[in-house]
């Protein structure tokens, strides 16, 4: 299904080269604090200038819900347990409550990621945030990791911004537009305003701005993301931040203008989104330019037979060989240890060694000292 063509005039049009877009792997990782407190003060601290700044050296290590390998997503606990592990950006999904509070959360319905089934007083979608809150977070997958179900609770989109903010060096934050088309039809904001409005306000009340790459933006990196084409043209009247137009599945058609998957990678609708994104998101067996690959996880389930099912050899081959900006990873952990394996930040380098070479060097050290 990849398409080198495709990436290609991808990169034509955009005037990238596979190295210059960027790509986006996910990798997910979880991590724990104790209990369920709420844990960060509102508003958050800003910059003093003195934090660690953002890695733009190498590929970015986006941290997609958190490090949910790990714990539960888009929980506090899975941000922070990311921020710990070394991403360089958290990733979220934006969604409303009833009463159109902002709040991190994957899904239109609550049952796959949450204990609504305990929660028997709860008989449909429409939540307020007060509701919201008394529900507890749970691991999606029933192969991952059970021990913090039930101890973290949904999560607002300001308590998120406000765990970037308050790292110990520069985070920066991943949000998605999600499911604009739904929420408009369902939740009515005072005046008249969008979710989209609210999204772009809720970025400004933190000081996000900038184009990308920007003095600004270095201190506040933000990327915003959405399948939606419309809600990204609209909040480009907005807000300057850098913009990544999401391309679903082949056979999943835009949910705001109902185009083809083959219609939005054509020619002319990418010279038309262009003006509009500095990056396009696709599933990473169909990728692009500005490309940022999701999702990578450890699992072998997840991973190619290709690459022997070995997270590290998957790593490699979008980094080194396909030249990805970034990748989304549901465990932070894994693509941070590669990375300082294969390209470390501090200086003590190991030259321009492939990571498959450094592996195999590895591999050969291990079997020496075995025999
Ligand atoms: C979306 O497009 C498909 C294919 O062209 C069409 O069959 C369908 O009716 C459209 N759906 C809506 C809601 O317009």
């Amino acid at each position: 299904m990849l398409s080198l063509s495709l990436i290609n005039r991808i990169n034509k049009l955009l005037g990238t080269t596979a190295n210059a877009g960027y790509v986006l792997l996910i990798y997910l990782s979880l991590i724990l604090v104790s209990t369920a407190r709420p844990i960060y003060p509102l508003p958050s601290k800003t910059s003093n200038g003195s934090r660690q700044p953002l890695q733009t050296s190498r590929p970015y290590n986006i941290a997609h819900r958190g490090s949910n390998g790990e714990i539960p997503e888009e929980t506090a606990a899975a941000y922070m347990r990311a921020i710990e592990e070394g991403t360089d950006f958290i990733e979220t999904d934006i969604l409303s409550s009833k009463d159109g509070v902002l709040i991190c959360f994957h899904d239109v319905t609550l049952d796959d990621t949450t204990d609504i089934a305990e929660h028997k007083e709860f008989t449909n979608l429409d939540f307020t945030l007060e509701e919201l809150k008394t529900l507890r977070v749970k691991q999606r997958y029933a192969f991952r990791d059970q021990q913090y179900n039930g101890k973290f609770s949904i999560i607002t989109f300001e308590e998120f911004i406000s765990i970037a903010l308050d790292a110990p060096r520069v985070v920066g934050i991943y949000p998605e537009m999600k499911n604009p088309v739904f929420i408009n039809q369902h939740v009515k904001w005072p005046g008249g305003k969008r979710f989209e409005d609210k999204f772009v306000e809720t970025l400004k009340k933190y000081g996000y701005t900038g184009s990308y790459m920007s003095k600004d933006w270095l201190k506040q990196p933000v990327f915003i993301q959405s399948f939606a084409p419309t809600s990204l043209v609209y909040a480009s009247d907005l807000i300057d931040s850098p913009k990544i137009f999401l391309i679903d599945d082949v056979t999943i058609p835009t949910q705001d203008t109902n185009q083809s998957y083959w219609e939005i990678t054509s020619d002319a609708y990418l010279d038309y989104i262009k003006d509009y994104v500095v990056g396009i998101g696709p599933w990473k067996d169909t990728v692009v330019p500005v490309v940022h690959p999701y999702t990578y996880r450890n699992e072998e389930m997840f991973l190619h037979f290709n690459f022997h099912q070995d997270p590290y050899e998957e790593y490699d081959y979008w980094i080194n060989k396909i030249g990805v900006d970034g990748l989304f990873t549901d465990f932070t952990g894994s693509l941070h240890n590669f990375q300082e394996w294969t390209s470390p930040l501090s200086k003590n380098n190991i030259g321009d060694d492939s990571a498959t070479k450094l592996l195999n060097k590895i591999a050969s050290l291990v079997a020496s000292y075995k025999n």
